[in-house]
């Protein structure tokens, strides 16, 4: 399964979404970072025509990857999507995620509609509701967002496609760790605790294990969240 993550709106959580919720459960697949392809200093942040020529390549040669197209890409990659043809029929699915913040529902509503407009198949775009608090119901937080496609039918959305804030990305970001592995460490950090030395080697451990209990937490809601997403 191909997937592309992506969403005009920076900070909405695609490297989240693409490294912890898909990848992991996409057997064999690795995230594939756009924003790598062009991390030159000096030049200008624009995705080539020839790099897209190079993804396109590349997505002929893998079954199972997750391609994070960093926000300054996403613009570019779909003017190139438009210019060769055909060329978004290489992904299985795009999935989007938003936040709730009105700004990033107005760019949400853009990307859907310029992803339909490459005639896309609604069945082929997923919207992920993403930082939901606990309290705070989906279709009331993202009212801007639904109103619009209710009206427009460029998708159909499942609310169960949803995340809470949870301080455990901020945790592992850039680590590579990945969140079942330490939801299943079975250290007895307890036993450690006691018996380490120092007050910064006791906190260190402490650390350690509010990591794995914020996982413990967190990977049965991703869980939830990649099933309802129905993607097969
Ligand atoms: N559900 C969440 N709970 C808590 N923090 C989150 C959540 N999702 C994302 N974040 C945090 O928000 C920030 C932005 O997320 P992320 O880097 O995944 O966004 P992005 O859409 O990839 O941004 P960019 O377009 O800049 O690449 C990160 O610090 C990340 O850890
Ligand atoms: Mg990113």
């Amino acid at each position: 399964m191909k997937v592309a993550v992506i969403n005009f709106s920076g900070n909405v959580g695609k490297t989240t979404i693409a490294r912890h919720l898909l990848a992991p459960r996409i057997e064999g697949a690795e995230v594939v970072a756009i924003e790598s392809i062009n991390a030159d200093e000096d030049q200008a942040r624009a995705l080539k025509g020839k790099q897209f020529g190079e993804l396109q390549e590349f997505l002929q040669t893998v079954d199972n990857v997750v391609v994070d197209i960093g926000a300054s890409n996403v613009e570019d990659l779909l003017g190139l999507m438009a210019r060769y043809r055909g060329s978004h029929e290489d992904f299985d699915y795009f999935v989007i995620p938003t936040v709730p913040a009105l700004k990033q529902q107005q760019d949400t509503i853009a990307t859907l509609t310029q992803l339909a407009r490459l005639g896309i198949p609604g069945a082929k775009l997923k919207v992920v509701f993403n930082q939901v608090e606990d309290d705070v119901k989906v279709n009331e937080a993202f009212d801007t967002l639904l109103a619009f496609i209710e009206q427009n039918r460029i998708t159909q959305v499942s609310l169960q496609c949803k995340l809470g804030t949870n301080e455990i990305y901020a945790r592992v970001k850039g680590t590579g760790k990945d969140l079942a592995d330490l939801a299943s460490d079975t250290t007895d950090y307890k036993a450690l605790i006691v018996k380490a030395q120092g007050l910064d080697d006791k906190l260190a451990l402490a650390q350690k294990l509010a990591t794995r209990r914020l996982a413990l937490g967190v990977v049965p809601e991703l869980d939830e969240c990649f099933a309802a997403l129905e993607l097969r």
